[in-house]
């Protein structure tokens, strides 16, 4: 049994699939192979650019002060590090599936299925966050034109329950209430009463996700154009955003630069992870890249340095414009310009939200049914989900799926604790795509001819860096480290976390030593590890129950069915 959990996927075999196509039943149906290095660029820009520059760069601001674009730097390292990773992978492996077709190359299939399973967090529990954002700003839109909708339906039951308790209390202590907390109260006061309980749902998040599962339905051509269309003009006005922003900055709003220290940035961690993620995603289009192993790469590292160029620049000139403690907001760009009275700038940033999040919804509502769809190729998952339809050439139900399980949430639940499952998602495919280079076997193309990478990762020997870089780390850290060894009986789960981290720091340190490990994936496994330790213990609970879920399904069905279990590969 041991042996069959770590069964490999053979490259060879993994290339041949792909290139035959998948027989459905209906006969067997490729997909369509449309895409360019600018169709996938745009396509990383559109994927990383949404709510976590729009949004929570707010709160992240506010925590840490301008020293924030301190974080902006380091958390694109650590992206830059784990795209280099991908790009490797997504030059040898030029097929559909990202990060879980990694895994079960490298890691073999029990940890291809936990990466899978950690993939629907970033994909589709991800843009339940997301369709919630795009309904905050659209809601702001309509406000704007003068069109009001009911209250009831444009927010989700917790969130209307916590702020009508808030409107309580004001009412009790006799202060005034804001204009949310009317709000809050008019919700709850129209809200129609079924069984004694308070209806409300976000219409808005639910209409977008279904309008966006039907365009995915339908081609992507269709998704190409429409995607290629948002990221332009959302990069317009980013850069509007800058060059404007710059001659209202006040340079003194810059000092201090690290108000609450480093710590104080670090508390942005997850919100500014959440910023950079979906560049990766791209590497789920695989299958339609007219030259994949050339393009796929170039497309991740090209989104990812124009992304951070631009992050950088905006928390510069969004904590000079105004004083770092008044951006805890939901629409922070918008916010600035209204302050310095520029509310007609204030206006576009806000159209660009609802269009920049938009763009996000399409991309991760494409990606997650081209996962599915390896992983029903691999017999992990039903044949239905492998399914392509013969006319749209799409994944078709794999996208309807998708569409129900983000579409259906989007009507109630509530965003912050998925906004943390949505970054541990992802920094733990990240961290498994990182080590997975490491043992990545060589490989020739199809034919055994020639070298099947067009993109090879730079080797620099990690043997004494990577030592030598853990040991100033645990010098910097030592009262952390000792103060969670000494406490070690009664210490939470955060410095358990921590604990693991600095054994797994020795660990791949000594490791590197020995054999010689290449700098690039190592820092890539220790710089995701030490982001996803910083992100709260709670949202950890949540995941081990998610992944628990995950283990359960894969021993009950994915365990027997799969193809490298049947022989019928
Ligand atoms: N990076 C994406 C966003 O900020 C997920 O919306």
């Amino acid at each position: 049994m041991f042996d069959s959990l770590f069964r490999k996927k053979p490259l060879s075999k993994i290339l041949l699939d792909a290139e035959q196509g998948v027989d459905d039943g209906h006969g067997t149906h490729g997909l369509k192979k449309i895409l360019g290095v600018k169709d996938l660029t745009s396509m990383g820009i559109a994927a990383v650019v949404g709510a976590g520059i729009f949004s929570t760069i707010g709160t992240a601001a506010f925590n840490g002060g301008p020293g924030i674009s301190l974080l902006f730097i380091i958390t694109a390292v650590t992206c830059g590090f784990s795209a280099l990773c991908y790009a490797e992978f997504a030059s040898r492996v030029p097929i559909a599936g990202s990060a879980y077709t990694y895994a079960y190359v490298s890691f073999g299939e029990l940890v291809a299925w936990i990466i899978g399973w950690a993939l629907i967090l970033e994909y589709a529990i991800g843009n339940i966050v997301v369709a919630i954002s795009w309904s905050g700003y659209f809601n702001n839109l309509l406000e704007g034109f003068g069109l009001h909708l009911p209250a009831w339906l444009t927010t989700d039951p917790t969130t209307a329950k916590h702020a009508f308790l808030l409107s309580q209390e004001a009412v009790a202590a006799g202060t005034p209430l804001t204009e949310s907390l009317l709000y809050a109260q008019n919700a709850w006061n129209t809200a129609p009463v079924i069984f004694g309980k308070h209806i409300f749902v976000n219409l808005p998040a639910f209409i977008i996700v279904v309008l966006i599962s039907i365009l995915t339905y339908i081609g992507i051509r269709e998704s190409k154009k429409m995607t290629n269309f948002l990221v332009v003009f959302k990069l317009l006005v980013i850069i509007l955003v800058i060059l404007v922003g710059f001659f209202f900055v006040d340079p003194g709003n810059w000092s201090p630069f690290l108000p609450n220290g480093f710590e104080g940035v670090l508390r942005g961690v997850s919100a500014v992870f959440y910023a950079y993620i979906g560049f990766d995603a791209i590497s789920t289009t695989a299958e339609e890249c007219k030259n994949p192993q050339r393009d796929l790469p170039r497309g991740m590292i090209y989104s990812l340095v124009i992304c951070t160029v631009l992050y950088i620049l905006i928390a510069f000139v969004l904590t000079g414009m105004v004083p770092f403690t008044q951006l805890k907001v939901a629409d922070p760009l918008a916010f600035v310009f209204d302050t310095v009275g520029q509310k007609w700038i204030g206006y576009i940033v806000s159209v660009s939200a609802v269009i920049a999040t938009t763009s996000v919804l399409l991309v991760f509502q494409l990606g997650q049914p081209r996962i599915w769809m390896s992983m029903s190729r691999d017999g992990l998952m039903p044949k239905a989900f492998a399914k392509i339809h013969p006319k749209y050439q799409t994944p078709w139900f794999s996208t309807i799926i998708t569409g129900c399980i983000v579409a259906i949430p989007s009507l109630f639940m509530e965003s912050g604790l998925m906004t943390d499952l949505t970054s541990i998602g992802t920094l733990f495919a990240f961290v498994l795509v990182s080590a997975g280079v490491l043992t990545l076997p060589h490989v020739t193309n199809i034919k055994g001819t020639a070298p099947a990478g067009k993109f090879k990762l730079p080797y620099i020997n990690g043997k004494f860096i990577v030592p030598v870089l853990y040991i100033v780390f645990i010098y910097f850290s030592r009262d952390r480290v000792l103060s969670a060894v000494q406490n070690i009986g009664n210490e939470g789960l955060q410095e358990i976390l921590f604990l693991i981290f600095i054994i797994l720091g020795a660990i791949l340190s000594v490791l590197t030593f020995i054999r010689n490990y290449s700098i690039i994936p190592i820092l890539g496994v220790l710089f995701c590890a030490y982001l996803l330790i910083e992100i709260p213990a709670l949202s950890w609970l949540y995941f081990f129950c998610w992944m628990g879920v995950g283990l359960v399904i894969y021993f009950s069905y994915g365990y027997w069915k799969s193809k490298l279990a049947t022989n019928k590969s």
